[in-house]
């Protein structure tokens, strides 16, 4: 869709790798004329060893979504999502992040390539859990430059109630919800989880069972790192209206 309203004449299609030959398959495409490539789980962090250059923000994140290909035969790493959230959040649902107490679950590879933009918003705090809780530890001082950012485990985490909550755990994806301590989600909360699929996710389920302000999935933040993917591709961000429409047609 992006390529067509922009009058772009290319071909996106999808490649399955596994972790073992991800390296040297992404590689062979490159050389047989391939110019980018979106790589997801659990390929993001190999992908930022695989390039010859790291734009700042992948750099932050040690993790890469996007990979281009320039004539130069260099292979530059970026990472979108950060940027597809944020713009998710903000144009699509408006949320003003200035000054909010944000809760994230989960502490891999989706929250590394999250953290440097959300933390360029001014939040008051940001809270890392995690299942386990070194990790999440480890990540809040890597980025503990950047603003109030502590980790912790699930247990441990503290009302009052977030203004935001970010769902980046797996957990959904197996049918699961880490237990949580009460009094984490309010009237006014809104909690998002960053997968997407059809319906509602365990996550979702659990905001609103504790009547959340408003509940969503990762939709949005897909379209809007893809938009960014393209720009970095073709010189051009697409409208990415079009295709969130078309998906909510579907939902
Ligand atoms: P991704 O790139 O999607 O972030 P990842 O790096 O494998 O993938 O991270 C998965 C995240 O989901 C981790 O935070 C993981 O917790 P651990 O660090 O303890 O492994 C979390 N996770 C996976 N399954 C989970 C479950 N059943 N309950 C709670 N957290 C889970």
């Amino acid at each position: 869709m992006f390529a067509k309203a922009t009058a772009q004449n290319l071909v996106y299609r999808l490649f399955d790798m596994s972790p073992d030959s991800f390296r040297r398959d992404a590689l062979r495409l490159f050389a047989a004329g391939l110019k980018g490539l979106n790589v997801t789980v659990p390929h993001k962090q190999a992908a930022a060893e695989l390039v010859n250059e790291l734009t700042p923000r992948a750099e932050r994140a040690r993790a890469v979504n996007t990979i281009a290909f320039f004539e130069d035969t260099s292979l530059l790493g970026d990472n979108t999502d950060g940027l597809g959230l944020t713009a998710d959040l903000e144009k699509n649902l408006g949320l003003a992040l200035a000054d909010k107490r944000v809760l994230i679950l989960g502490a891999g590879g989706a929250v590394r390539g999250v953290l440097g933009p959300l933390m360029e918003r001014d939040l008051r705090e940001v809270v890392i859990a995690n299942r386990t809780p070194d990790r999440a530890r480890k990540l809040a001082k890597e980025f503990a430059d950047m603003g109030e950012i502590t980790g912790c485990g699930f247990a441990e985490v503290n009302g009052p109630a977030y203004d935001l909550i970010l769902n980046a755990t797996s957990a959904s994806l197996q049918g699961e919800m880490p237990e949580l301590p009460a009094g984490l989600v309010g009237e006014e909360s809104v909690c998002y989880d960053m997968a997407y699929g059809r319906g509602d996710t365990p996550f979702t389920l659990w905001a609103k069972s504790l009547h959340a302000a408003r509940t969503t999935l990762g939709w949005g933040m897909l379209v809007e790192q893809a938009a960014e993917s393209f720009l970095l591709w073709r010189g051009i961000r697409p409208d990415t209206q079009p295709v969130l429409q078309a998906l909510a047609q579907h939902a």
